[in-house]
Protein backbone atom coordinates (compact mmCIF):
# COMPACT_ATOMS: atom_id res chain seq x y z
CA UNK A 1 0.00 0.00 0.00
CA UNK A 2 1.02 3.32 -0.53
CA UNK A 3 2.22 5.62 2.05
CA UNK A 4 1.29 9.05 0.06
CA UNK A 5 -2.10 8.50 -0.16
CA UNK A 6 -2.97 11.90 -1.40
CA UNK A 7 -0.68 11.66 -4.80
CA UNK A 8 -1.39 7.65 -5.32
CA UNK A 9 -4.92 9.07 -5.45
CA UNK A 10 -4.56 11.51 -8.07
CA UNK A 11 -2.68 9.34 -10.30
CA UNK A 12 -5.75 6.70 -10.05
CA UNK A 13 -7.69 9.45 -10.71
CA UNK A 14 -5.54 10.24 -13.92
CA UNK A 15 -5.66 6.59 -14.85
CA UNK A 16 -9.46 6.79 -14.65
CA UNK A 17 -9.48 9.74 -16.69
CA UNK A 18 -7.05 8.26 -19.55
CA UNK A 19 -9.46 5.13 -19.50
CA UNK A 20 -12.92 6.53 -20.16
CA UNK A 21 -12.19 9.18 -22.31
CA UNK A 22 -11.62 8.96 -25.78
CA UNK A 23 -8.19 10.48 -26.14
CA UNK A 24 -7.08 12.52 -29.97
CA UNK A 25 -3.88 14.97 -28.77
CA UNK A 26 -1.72 14.46 -31.57
CA UNK A 27 1.44 13.95 -29.55
CA UNK A 28 0.21 11.57 -27.02
CA UNK A 29 -0.02 7.55 -26.51
CA UNK A 30 -0.43 5.34 -24.06
CA UNK A 31 2.65 3.08 -23.71
CA UNK A 32 2.82 -0.56 -22.85
CA UNK A 33 2.94 -2.27 -19.57
CA UNK A 34 6.89 -2.80 -20.27
CA UNK A 35 7.71 0.57 -21.43
CA UNK A 36 6.01 1.82 -18.07
CA UNK A 37 8.05 -1.11 -15.63
CA UNK A 38 11.48 -0.02 -17.22
CA UNK A 39 10.38 3.98 -16.51
CA UNK A 40 9.49 2.84 -12.66
CA UNK A 41 12.58 0.52 -11.85
CA UNK A 42 15.64 0.92 -9.68
CA UNK A 43 16.98 2.20 -12.54
CA UNK A 44 16.42 5.99 -11.65
CA UNK A 45 18.35 5.24 -8.80
CA UNK A 46 21.71 6.16 -10.88
CA UNK A 47 23.76 8.17 -11.77
CA UNK A 48 25.62 8.00 -15.25
CA UNK A 49 27.48 10.92 -16.31
CA UNK A 50 28.62 10.41 -19.56
CA UNK A 51 28.38 7.73 -22.34
CA UNK A 52 28.36 4.28 -22.05
CA UNK A 53 32.54 2.64 -20.97
CA UNK A 54 33.00 6.54 -20.44
CA UNK A 55 31.00 7.61 -17.18
CA UNK A 56 32.16 10.39 -14.20
CA UNK A 57 30.57 7.66 -11.92
CA UNK A 58 31.56 4.04 -11.17
CA UNK A 59 29.48 1.39 -10.95
CA UNK A 60 27.82 2.13 -14.46
CA UNK A 61 28.75 -1.57 -16.19
CA UNK A 62 24.97 -2.73 -15.89
CA UNK A 63 23.12 0.52 -17.11
CA UNK A 64 26.24 0.72 -20.10
CA UNK A 65 24.35 -2.40 -21.28
CA UNK A 66 20.67 -0.94 -21.32
CA UNK A 67 22.03 2.67 -23.11
CA UNK A 68 24.06 0.62 -25.99
CA UNK A 69 20.97 -1.49 -26.53
CA UNK A 70 18.84 1.57 -26.89
CA UNK A 71 21.51 3.08 -29.35
CA UNK A 72 21.52 0.01 -31.23
CA UNK A 73 18.00 -0.99 -31.70
CA UNK A 74 17.27 3.22 -32.46
CA UNK A 75 19.82 2.60 -35.18
CA UNK A 76 18.70 -0.50 -36.73
CA UNK A 77 15.15 1.23 -36.60
CA UNK A 78 15.92 4.12 -38.61
CA UNK A 79 18.79 2.95 -40.60
CA UNK A 80 20.93 5.83 -38.45
CA UNK A 81 24.82 5.30 -38.39
CA UNK A 82 25.06 7.09 -35.35
CA UNK A 83 22.44 7.95 -32.00
CA UNK A 84 22.65 9.76 -28.88
CA UNK A 85 19.65 8.38 -26.53
CA UNK A 86 19.75 11.09 -23.46
CA UNK A 87 17.91 13.69 -24.33
CA UNK A 88 15.29 14.13 -21.74
CA UNK A 89 12.73 15.80 -24.28
CA UNK A 90 12.48 16.94 -27.96
CA UNK A 91 13.22 20.66 -26.79
CA UNK A 92 16.02 19.11 -25.12
CA UNK A 93 17.56 17.37 -28.13
CA UNK A 94 16.83 20.19 -30.71
CA UNK A 95 18.25 22.60 -28.29
CA UNK A 96 21.88 19.92 -28.19
CA UNK A 97 21.68 20.35 -31.99
CA UNK A 98 21.32 24.26 -32.17
CA UNK A 99 24.39 24.46 -29.27
CA UNK A 100 26.35 22.26 -31.68
CA UNK A 101 26.25 23.85 -35.07
CA UNK A 102 25.52 27.07 -34.17
CA UNK A 103 26.99 30.33 -32.01
CA UNK A 104 24.70 32.57 -29.89
CA UNK A 105 23.36 34.84 -32.41
CA UNK A 106 23.83 32.77 -35.63
CA UNK A 107 21.07 32.77 -37.77
CA UNK A 108 18.55 29.56 -38.64
CA UNK A 109 15.28 29.00 -40.52
CA UNK A 110 12.52 27.24 -39.33
CA UNK A 111 8.60 26.49 -39.84
CA UNK A 112 6.52 29.66 -38.52
CA UNK A 113 4.83 28.81 -35.23
CA UNK A 114 1.85 29.87 -36.56
CA UNK A 115 1.90 27.70 -39.45
CA UNK A 116 2.92 24.15 -37.50
CA UNK A 117 6.12 25.03 -36.27
CA UNK A 118 7.40 24.44 -32.58
CA UNK A 119 8.48 26.40 -29.48
CA UNK A 120 12.15 25.27 -30.05
CA UNK A 121 12.14 26.02 -34.15
CA UNK A 122 12.54 30.04 -33.32
CA UNK A 123 9.68 31.04 -30.97
CA UNK A 124 10.87 34.40 -29.02
CA UNK A 125 10.13 33.11 -25.58
CA UNK A 126 12.17 29.64 -26.31
CA UNK A 127 16.05 29.18 -26.07
CA UNK A 128 15.79 28.86 -30.02
CA UNK A 129 14.80 32.56 -30.65
CA UNK A 130 16.04 34.14 -27.65
CA UNK A 131 19.73 32.97 -27.80
CA UNK A 132 20.02 32.76 -31.98
CA UNK A 133 18.27 34.43 -34.54
CA UNK A 134 15.01 32.77 -36.65
CA UNK A 135 13.58 33.33 -39.77
CA UNK A 136 10.64 31.39 -41.19
CA UNK A 137 9.21 29.87 -43.98
CA UNK A 138 5.37 29.13 -44.50
CA UNK A 139 2.72 27.13 -45.74
CA UNK A 140 1.24 28.52 -48.44
CA UNK A 141 -2.40 30.35 -48.44
CA UNK A 142 -4.50 28.49 -51.04
CA UNK A 143 -3.10 24.86 -50.09
CA UNK A 144 -1.22 24.75 -46.79
CA UNK A 145 1.51 22.43 -47.96
CA UNK A 146 5.00 24.06 -46.94
CA UNK A 147 6.59 26.47 -48.97
CA UNK A 148 9.58 25.42 -50.48
CA UNK A 149 9.91 28.45 -52.98
CA UNK A 150 9.65 30.47 -49.98
CA UNK A 151 12.15 28.51 -48.21
CA UNK A 152 14.95 28.25 -51.11
CA UNK A 153 14.07 32.28 -51.54
CA UNK A 154 14.49 33.21 -47.66
CA UNK A 155 17.55 30.94 -47.78
CA UNK A 156 19.25 32.49 -50.72
CA UNK A 157 18.68 35.59 -48.89
CA UNK A 158 19.40 35.56 -45.70
CA UNK A 159 21.61 32.93 -45.51
CA UNK A 160 21.23 30.96 -42.42
CA UNK A 161 23.50 28.40 -40.93
CA UNK A 162 20.81 25.85 -40.21
CA UNK A 163 17.30 25.14 -41.72
CA UNK A 164 15.14 22.98 -39.58
CA UNK A 165 12.49 21.14 -40.75
CA UNK A 166 9.81 19.57 -39.00
CA UNK A 167 6.36 20.23 -37.23
CA UNK A 168 3.90 19.70 -34.64
CA UNK A 169 0.79 20.34 -36.59
CA UNK A 170 1.47 19.43 -40.34
CA UNK A 171 -0.34 16.43 -42.04
CA UNK A 172 1.32 16.33 -45.36
CA UNK A 173 4.81 14.36 -46.45
CA UNK A 174 8.07 16.51 -46.36
CA UNK A 175 10.24 17.44 -49.92
CA UNK A 176 13.17 16.12 -47.50
CA UNK A 177 15.86 16.07 -50.83
CA UNK A 178 14.06 19.53 -52.27
CA UNK A 179 15.40 20.74 -48.18
CA UNK A 180 18.07 19.05 -48.65
CA UNK A 181 19.02 20.93 -52.08
CA UNK A 182 18.40 24.38 -50.63
CA UNK A 183 20.51 23.22 -47.38
CA UNK A 184 23.83 22.16 -49.83
CA UNK A 185 23.36 25.24 -52.08
CA UNK A 186 24.03 27.51 -48.91
CA UNK A 187 26.52 25.32 -46.80
CA UNK A 188 23.85 25.05 -44.48
CA UNK A 189 23.05 22.18 -41.98
CA UNK A 190 19.83 20.26 -42.24
CA UNK A 191 18.14 19.28 -39.35
CA UNK A 192 15.06 17.13 -39.23
CA UNK A 193 12.81 16.89 -35.88
CA UNK A 194 10.20 14.46 -36.68
CA UNK A 195 8.84 13.88 -33.17
CA UNK A 196 5.43 13.86 -34.90
CA UNK A 197 5.62 11.01 -37.37
CA UNK A 198 8.21 9.21 -36.11
CA UNK A 199 6.16 5.85 -35.10
CA UNK A 200 4.88 6.19 -39.06
CA UNK A 201 8.82 6.45 -40.24
CA UNK A 202 10.02 3.94 -38.42
CA UNK A 203 7.28 1.70 -39.57
CA UNK A 204 8.06 2.68 -43.18
CA UNK A 205 4.37 4.45 -44.02
CA UNK A 206 5.98 7.43 -44.77
CA UNK A 207 9.86 8.60 -46.05
CA UNK A 208 12.64 8.50 -43.60
CA UNK A 209 14.81 12.16 -43.06
CA UNK A 210 17.37 9.87 -41.83
CA UNK A 211 18.06 9.01 -45.48
CA UNK A 212 18.59 12.97 -46.23
CA UNK A 213 18.90 15.67 -43.29
CA UNK A 214 22.47 16.09 -42.02
CA UNK A 215 20.55 15.23 -38.35
CA UNK A 216 17.54 14.25 -37.32
CA UNK A 217 16.00 14.50 -33.88
CA UNK A 218 12.92 13.59 -32.20
CA UNK A 219 10.90 13.03 -29.09
CA UNK A 220 10.27 9.17 -28.64
CA UNK A 221 6.62 9.50 -26.44
CA UNK A 222 4.28 9.97 -29.38
CA UNK A 223 3.41 8.21 -32.58
CA UNK A 224 7.15 6.10 -31.41
CA UNK A 225 4.94 4.94 -28.33
CA UNK A 226 7.64 5.04 -25.88
CA UNK A 227 8.43 7.20 -22.45
CA UNK A 228 8.44 11.10 -22.59
CA UNK A 229 11.88 11.83 -24.04
CA UNK A 230 14.40 12.79 -27.14
CA UNK A 231 16.52 11.28 -29.68
CA UNK A 232 19.18 12.41 -31.92
CA UNK A 233 20.41 10.73 -35.01
CA UNK A 234 22.78 10.95 -37.90
CA UNK A 235 22.60 9.32 -41.37
CA UNK A 236 25.36 9.26 -43.47
CA UNK A 237 26.75 12.57 -43.13
CA UNK A 238 27.58 11.73 -39.21
CA UNK A 239 31.22 12.28 -39.99
CA UNK A 240 31.41 15.69 -41.62
CA UNK A 241 28.24 17.60 -42.26
CA UNK A 242 30.31 20.41 -43.68
CA UNK A 243 31.58 18.54 -46.50
CA UNK A 244 34.47 20.76 -48.11
CA UNK A 245 32.38 24.08 -46.41
CA UNK A 246 33.35 22.93 -43.35
CA UNK A 247 33.51 25.85 -40.65
CA UNK A 248 37.21 27.34 -39.48
CA UNK A 249 38.18 26.00 -36.52
CA UNK A 250 35.95 23.00 -36.52
CA UNK A 251 37.81 20.10 -36.47
CA UNK A 252 36.33 17.21 -34.37
CA UNK A 253 33.52 15.08 -35.86
CA UNK A 254 30.08 15.98 -35.67
CA UNK A 255 28.35 13.17 -33.94
CA UNK A 256 31.33 13.89 -30.65
CA UNK A 257 30.19 17.64 -30.70
CA UNK A 258 26.63 16.53 -30.77
CA UNK A 259 27.42 14.09 -27.83
CA UNK A 260 29.21 16.66 -25.86
CA UNK A 261 26.06 19.20 -26.72
CA UNK A 262 24.01 16.92 -24.92
CA UNK A 263 25.98 16.09 -22.25
CA UNK A 264 27.68 18.35 -20.70
CA UNK A 265 26.56 21.31 -22.82
CA UNK A 266 23.14 21.10 -21.68
CA UNK A 267 22.50 18.27 -19.39
CA UNK A 268 23.61 16.84 -17.06
CA UNK A 269 22.78 12.90 -15.55
CA UNK A 270 20.95 10.52 -18.26
CA UNK A 271 17.49 8.98 -16.99
CA UNK A 272 18.90 5.61 -17.07
CA UNK A 273 15.22 4.50 -16.58
CA UNK A 274 13.80 6.51 -19.31
CA UNK A 275 16.95 5.33 -21.75
CA UNK A 276 15.82 1.55 -20.41
CA UNK A 277 12.27 2.45 -21.54
CA UNK A 278 13.41 3.84 -24.48
CA UNK A 279 14.88 0.45 -25.29
CA UNK A 280 11.96 -1.49 -24.51
CA UNK A 281 10.13 0.63 -27.12
CA UNK A 282 12.56 0.89 -29.95
CA UNK A 283 12.39 -2.90 -29.21
CA UNK A 284 8.41 -3.03 -29.86
CA UNK A 285 8.89 -1.14 -32.45
CA UNK A 286 10.80 -3.83 -34.50
CA UNK A 287 8.25 -6.19 -34.30
CA UNK A 288 5.81 -6.75 -37.39
CA UNK A 289 2.86 -5.50 -34.99
CA UNK A 290 3.94 -2.31 -34.72
CA UNK A 291 4.00 -1.78 -38.45
CA UNK A 292 0.42 -2.98 -38.12
CA UNK A 293 -0.69 -0.54 -35.55
CA UNK A 294 0.93 2.46 -37.41
CA UNK A 295 -0.89 1.43 -41.12
CA UNK A 296 -4.06 1.55 -38.69
CA UNK A 297 -3.20 5.29 -37.39
CA UNK A 298 -2.40 6.40 -40.93
CA UNK A 299 -6.06 4.45 -41.79
CA UNK A 300 -8.09 6.37 -39.01
CA UNK A 301 -7.16 9.70 -39.79
CA UNK A 302 -7.74 9.20 -43.11
CA UNK A 303 -11.28 7.64 -42.35
CA UNK A 304 -11.23 10.44 -39.62
CA UNK A 305 -10.85 13.42 -41.86
CA UNK A 306 -13.05 11.94 -44.61
CA UNK A 307 -16.16 11.75 -42.09
CA UNK A 308 -15.30 15.43 -41.02
CA UNK A 309 -15.14 16.07 -44.60
CA UNK A 310 -18.41 14.59 -45.55
CA UNK A 311 -20.08 16.80 -43.04
CA UNK A 312 -18.46 20.03 -44.78
CA UNK A 313 -15.94 20.99 -42.14
CA UNK A 314 -12.82 22.28 -43.61
CA UNK A 315 -9.35 20.48 -42.90
CA UNK A 316 -5.79 22.71 -43.25
CA UNK A 317 -3.81 21.45 -46.78
CA UNK A 318 -7.72 19.45 -47.34
CA UNK A 319 -6.76 15.88 -45.34
CA UNK A 320 -3.73 14.11 -43.79
CA UNK A 321 -0.91 11.58 -45.22
CA UNK A 322 -0.35 10.77 -41.08
CA UNK A 323 -1.70 10.66 -37.65
CA UNK A 324 -2.47 14.41 -37.83
CA UNK A 325 -5.64 16.21 -38.79
CA UNK A 326 -5.80 19.91 -38.31
CA UNK A 327 -9.63 20.76 -37.86
CA UNK A 328 -9.90 24.49 -39.25
CA UNK A 329 -13.32 25.68 -37.57
CA UNK A 330 -13.62 29.35 -39.13
CA UNK A 331 -15.74 28.21 -42.54
CA UNK A 332 -18.06 26.04 -40.58
CA UNK A 333 -18.13 27.83 -37.02
CA UNK A 334 -17.32 31.23 -37.83
CA UNK A 335 -17.60 32.29 -33.93
CA UNK A 336 -16.44 29.40 -32.19
CA UNK A 337 -13.18 29.57 -30.83
CA UNK A 338 -10.60 26.79 -30.29
CA UNK A 339 -10.35 27.46 -26.58
CA UNK A 340 -14.16 27.21 -26.33
CA UNK A 341 -14.15 23.64 -28.44
CA UNK A 342 -11.42 22.11 -26.36
CA UNK A 343 -13.20 23.01 -23.32
CA UNK A 344 -16.44 21.80 -24.51
CA UNK A 345 -15.21 18.37 -25.76
CA UNK A 346 -13.13 17.80 -22.79
CA UNK A 347 -15.99 18.11 -20.36
CA UNK A 348 -17.49 15.58 -23.02
CA UNK A 349 -14.03 13.15 -22.09
CA UNK A 350 -12.79 13.75 -25.33
CA UNK A 351 -9.59 15.38 -25.62
CA UNK A 352 -8.15 17.32 -27.96
CA UNK A 353 -6.25 20.86 -28.04
CA UNK A 354 -7.23 24.19 -29.36
CA UNK A 355 -4.87 25.35 -32.45
CA UNK A 356 -3.83 27.91 -34.69
CA UNK A 357 -4.74 27.24 -38.25
CA UNK A 358 -2.33 29.09 -40.84
CA UNK A 359 -3.42 32.26 -40.95
CA UNK A 360 -5.06 32.42 -38.33
CA UNK A 361 -6.61 35.75 -37.32
CA UNK A 362 -7.03 34.71 -33.41
CA UNK A 363 -4.33 34.53 -30.92
CA UNK A 364 -2.63 31.47 -30.12
CA UNK A 365 -4.95 31.52 -26.40
CA UNK A 366 -7.54 31.62 -28.61
CA UNK A 367 -7.45 30.24 -32.17
CA UNK A 368 -9.75 28.92 -34.89
CA UNK A 369 -8.67 25.11 -34.97
CA UNK A 370 -8.57 22.36 -33.42
CA UNK A 371 -5.86 19.87 -33.39
CA UNK A 372 -6.50 15.80 -33.41
CA UNK A 373 -4.56 12.59 -33.73
CA UNK A 374 -5.30 8.91 -33.71
CA UNK A 375 -2.07 7.34 -31.91
CA UNK A 376 -3.69 6.97 -28.59
CA UNK A 377 -7.34 5.90 -29.95
CA UNK A 378 -5.68 3.09 -32.02
CA UNK A 379 -3.66 1.74 -29.07
CA UNK A 380 -6.58 1.07 -27.73
CA UNK A 381 -7.93 -0.68 -30.72
CA UNK A 382 -10.30 1.53 -32.76
CA UNK A 383 -10.83 0.66 -35.94
CA UNK A 384 -12.54 3.28 -39.15
CA UNK A 385 -16.06 2.05 -38.06
CA UNK A 386 -14.94 4.03 -34.62
CA UNK A 387 -13.80 7.03 -35.87
CA UNK A 388 -17.15 7.97 -37.98
CA UNK A 389 -19.07 7.90 -34.55
CA UNK A 390 -15.86 9.96 -33.03
CA UNK A 391 -17.05 12.54 -35.38
CA UNK A 392 -20.28 12.48 -34.66
CA UNK A 393 -20.34 12.98 -31.39
CA UNK A 394 -17.47 16.24 -31.92
CA UNK A 395 -20.12 17.53 -34.77
CA UNK A 396 -22.94 17.31 -31.91
CA UNK A 397 -20.50 18.87 -29.24
CA UNK A 398 -19.37 21.66 -31.57
CA UNK A 399 -22.91 22.39 -32.38
CA UNK A 400 -23.47 22.92 -28.69
CA UNK A 401 -20.79 23.48 -27.03
CA UNK A 402 -22.33 25.60 -24.10
CA UNK A 403 -25.10 22.90 -23.49
CA UNK A 404 -24.54 21.29 -20.87
CA UNK A 405 -27.26 18.53 -21.27
CA UNK A 406 -25.89 17.98 -24.74
CA UNK A 407 -22.21 17.59 -23.33
CA UNK A 408 -23.39 15.16 -20.54
CA UNK A 409 -25.26 12.87 -22.66
CA UNK A 410 -21.83 12.88 -25.54
CA UNK A 411 -20.13 11.93 -22.76
CA UNK A 412 -22.15 9.29 -21.06
CA UNK A 413 -22.19 8.14 -24.70
CA UNK A 414 -18.05 8.08 -24.60
CA UNK A 415 -18.06 6.64 -21.31
CA UNK A 416 -19.81 3.25 -22.47
CA UNK A 417 -17.88 3.01 -25.68
CA UNK A 418 -14.67 2.84 -23.99
CA UNK A 419 -15.32 0.50 -21.24
CA UNK A 420 -15.59 -1.85 -24.44
CA UNK A 421 -11.88 -0.56 -25.30
CA UNK A 422 -9.01 -1.87 -23.10
CA UNK A 423 -6.33 0.04 -21.98
CA UNK A 424 -2.58 -2.09 -20.88
CA UNK A 425 -3.10 -4.01 -17.80
CA UNK A 426 -1.34 -1.15 -15.37
C1 LIG B 1 7.98 18.96 -33.63
C2 LIG B 1 8.23 18.92 -32.16
N1 LIG B 1 9.50 19.02 -31.72
C3 LIG B 1 9.80 19.02 -30.42
C4 LIG B 1 8.80 18.90 -29.47
C5 LIG B 1 9.19 19.01 -28.03
O1 LIG B 1 9.13 17.85 -27.34
P1 LIG B 1 9.13 17.87 -25.74
O2 LIG B 1 7.80 18.35 -25.32
O3 LIG B 1 9.46 16.45 -25.39
O4 LIG B 1 10.22 18.80 -25.33
C6 LIG B 1 7.47 18.76 -29.87
C7 LIG B 1 6.44 18.62 -28.86
O5 LIG B 1 5.29 18.73 -29.04
C8 LIG B 1 7.18 18.79 -31.26
O6 LIG B 1 5.92 18.72 -31.69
Amino acid sequence: MEKDKLIFDIIEREHQRQKKGIELIASENFVSDDVMRAMGSCLTNKYAEGYPGHRYYGGCQVVDEAETIAIERLKKLFGAEWANVQPHSGAQANMAVFMAVLKPGDKFMGLNLSHGGHLSHGSPVNFSGLVFQPVEYNVTRDTNLIDYDMMEEVARRERPKLIVGGASAYSREWDYARIRKIADEIGAIFMFDMAHPAGLIAAGLLDNPVKYAHIVTSTTHKTLRGPRGGVIMMGKDFDNPWGKTTPKGVIRKMSSLLDSAVFPGVQGGPLEHVIAAKAVAFGEALQPEFRTYQQQVKTNAAAMAQAFLDKGYQIASGGTDNHCILLDLRSKFPELTGKLAEKALVDADITANKYMVPFDSRSPFLTSGIRLGTPAITTRGAKEPLMGEIVEMIDTVLHNPENDAVIKSVREKVNAIMAGYPMFAW
